[in-house]
């Protein structure tokens, strides 16, 4: 196979309401809860410049502009900062190149599918990768660094997926698996939502995708799906078996810190690898007795 064509752009949707975590999110972003001290976007733009992407695509909303100031220069507080020597190293990765990230706007939340699809300009004819942010994936090397090296050998298009239990095959896009070589599964086709009684397996999709550009095309003319909204994993089924389809088993661990327990779990995960305040955290937890 000659190489695939590079995967340069990253789109974060981000424009979601984060209903699951009001009223936290009544006025912030859920991507800017922050697990320990940066918030979750932070985590997955690290994610993806690890992985060798290079410019970033946030389809964002209204109340969403927190997340453009947070890469964005500040002034007064680097101005301040620097007036009274303190450590700026905390702000490192919050400032990118100039141009390296493009905003685009969802006006309306019409579903992760129609997210993606107001990227497209910006995308443009390339293949391209998604990551949501709500979705921590924490590995060495990360996610979508994986990904990349799992693409170099199959191009096409590939999926993160991760097994749950049966019965949360509900909540999730749904693969359901061909052959498996290694870390990569053929996908055959993919559902979103199903009930566990008809989910084809019950290995979900946690939010991290490289996908050929035709997949735009597809998304242009495509209806509502489960909850109502335009799916991407219905867009991504039309293109199983015109292009090669794989999903990777991510070598880490997934918090789904859309979700309040997850949330919770994730800051514990991160807190305890923390040399400055994991000791604290532990004494704290084995006080408990849990
Ligand atoms: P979720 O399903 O988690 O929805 O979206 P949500 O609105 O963020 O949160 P809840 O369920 O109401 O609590 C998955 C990802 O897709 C984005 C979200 O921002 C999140 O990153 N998304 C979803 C959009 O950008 N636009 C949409 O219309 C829907």
């Amino acid at each position: 196979m000659t190489s695939p064509r590079p995967v340069r752009t990253a789109v974060f949707p981000v424009a979601g309401l984060g209903t699951r975590f009001l009223p936290a999110t009544k006025a912030i972003p859920k991507e800017m809860l922050p697990i320990v001290d940066r918030p979750l976007i932070q985590y997955a733009v690290d994610e993806a410049l690890e992985a060798g992407i290079e410019q970033l695509v946030f389809v964002t909303g209204r109340g969403k502009s927190a997340i453009e100031d947070h890469f964005d220069m500040a002034y007064e507080l680097e101005d301040t900062m620097e007036a009274r020597q303190k450590d700026k190293a905390a702000l490192e990765g919050t400032r990118l190149a100039p141009g390296q990230i493009a905003y685009v706007r969802q006006q309306e939340p019409l579903g992760l599918g129609h997210a993606v699809w107001c990227a497209r300009s910006v995308v443009g004819n390339e293949p391209f990768a998604v990551i949501l942010p709500d979705e921590l994936l924490i590995g060495t090397p990360g996610c979508m660094s994986q990904m990349m090296s799992a693409y170099e050998k199959v191009g096409g298009n590939i999926v993160c997926a991760l097994e749950v239990a049966r019965e949360e095959t509900r909540k999730y896009g749904i693969v359901d698996p061909g052959e498996t070589d290694g870390a990569l599964t053929e996908v055959r086709g993919l559902v979103e939502k199903p009930d566990p009684a008809d989910a084809p397996s019950n290995l979900m999709l946690p939010g991290r995708y490289i996908l050929q550009p035709q997949v735009m095309d597809i998304l242009k003319t495509q209806g509502v799906g489960a909850g109502g909204e335009i799916q991407l994993t219905d867009a991504m089924a039309s293109m199983i078996g015109t292009q090669p389809f794989h999903a990777f088993t991510f070598d880490g661990v997934r918090h789904d810190c859309g979700d309040k327990a997850g949330f919770v779990n994730a800051t514990i995960d991160l807190a305890l690898q923390r040399e400055d305040i994991a000791p604290v955290i532990r004494s704290f937890l084995a006080k408990l007795n849990i």
